[in-house]
């Protein structure tokens, strides 16, 4: 019995490093796309001890890219090293040397561990991209989207590598928010995910897996809330046949509905502990941003009413009041 029980901890601690030993440790990554999710990622990357590529359309917006990793990391360090400044400047020094930037992604995958793609919410644009990378990336390259909407599988067929490819959702700010949502498709091989899963934990996030379904977890429950706070707003006037700018009106002069926008928000700061209320966190998110999730959401089952699509935030939307980014969506900023 001492013998079977030696010989299965043997056997089962020879496994685990059989196991780990498949997995690919990511040393190298590169980043497309430098906006405000890219940026973030490269920062939490570089910061962690990667060597970080982050490629965009222009060095104009590379540097504006740069600018912004520098100013956050300026933030950051003031904090982790309040009082301790020149291991501080050391750190910022250090995370920096490990960013380069470049304007040319097939020129700099070709020793890439990882590559994350962080461009525009358009599926056809990332299957470009994506195609062309797998020709120059070397094969034993893992790539991952950071889509919040876009079905992963799809991207994943415009390349030779499905089982080489999975989604890594970071929320905004990156080097803020502590979660990444790591997306298994039918095809992401288990080596892929474990690296992923490995790869989210050295950048310093909690990773938690999902499979490849629209939202994932957090906007899967996330999304359909706010727009059920936004029919709460609308619903009586949408029920009585308004069209939509009589409904539109009579929300800005008679401010009815269900309830208002403002005690909606109260009460779910106050009655359910939500740090902002839904018409905040709208128009954090951006109302365009919102919609093209929930339109493509209905798009993909119509039938839904969860994924149904609001007037009143296609009205908005249709005015350019797309929030906080704009001076003004559900509510006005100066
Ligand atoms: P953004 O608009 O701030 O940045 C996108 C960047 O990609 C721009 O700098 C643009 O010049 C660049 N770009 C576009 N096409 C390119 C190409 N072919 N090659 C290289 N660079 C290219 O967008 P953001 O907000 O950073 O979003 C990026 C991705 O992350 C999207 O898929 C979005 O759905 C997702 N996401 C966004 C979150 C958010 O809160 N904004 C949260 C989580 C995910």
């Amino acid at each position: 019995m001492a013998f079977a029980t030696r010989h299965f901890v043997r056997a089962a601690s020879s496994d685990a490093a059989t196991a780990a030993a498949k997995k690919l440790l990511i040393k190298h990554v590169t980043i497309i796309g430098g906006g405000l999710m890219g940026a973030g990622i490269a920062q939490v990357a570089a910061a962690s001890g990667h060597t970080v590529v982050l490629v965009d359309q222009s060095d104009e917006i590379l540097k504006k890219s740069t600018k912004g990793i520098e100013e956050s990391l300026k933030r950051v360090t003031k904090k982790k090293f309040a009082d301790k400044p020149e291991a501080g400047a050391e750190f910022i020094q250090k995370t920096l040397k490990n960013l380069t930037t470049s304007t040319d992604a097939a020129s700099v995958v070709h020793s890439t561990d990882l590559v994350i793609e962080a461009i525009v919410e358009n599926l056809e644009v990332k299957n470009k991209l994506f195609k062309t990378l797998d020709k120059f990336a070397p094969e034993h390259t893992i790539f991952a989207s950071n889509t919040s909407s876009l079905q992963i599988t799809k991207m994943a067929n415009a390349t030779t590598r499905q089982d080489r490819f999975g989604g890594l959702h970071f929320f905004n700010p990156v080097p803020m928010m502590k979660l990444v949502e790591v997306i298994k498709t039918p095809m992401t091989s288990q080596k892929t995910f474990e690296s992923l899963v490995d790869f989210s934990k050295a950048v310093g996030k909690s990773p938690v897996s999902c499979k490849d379904t629209p939202g994932f977890i957090v906007n899967r429950l996330l999304v359909p809330y706010m727009m059920e706070a936004v029919r709460l707003f609308e619903r009586d006037f949408w029920c009585q046949g308004d069209t939509e700018s009589s409904l539109f009106i009579k929300l800005s002069i008679f401010s009815l509905g269900d309830a208002s926008k403002e005690d909606i928000d109260v009460a779910m700061k106050l009655g359910a502990g939500y740090p902002m209320g839904p018409f905040e966190l709208l128009d954090y998110v951006g109302l365009d941003t919102s919609k093209y999730i929930i339109d493509g959401w209905h798009s993909l089952e119509p039938n839904n009413p969860l994924f149904a699509p609001s007037p009143l935030l296609n009205k908005l939307v249709e005015e350019k009041k797309l929030g906080k980014k704009t001076g003004e969506g559900f509510y006005k900023y100066k």
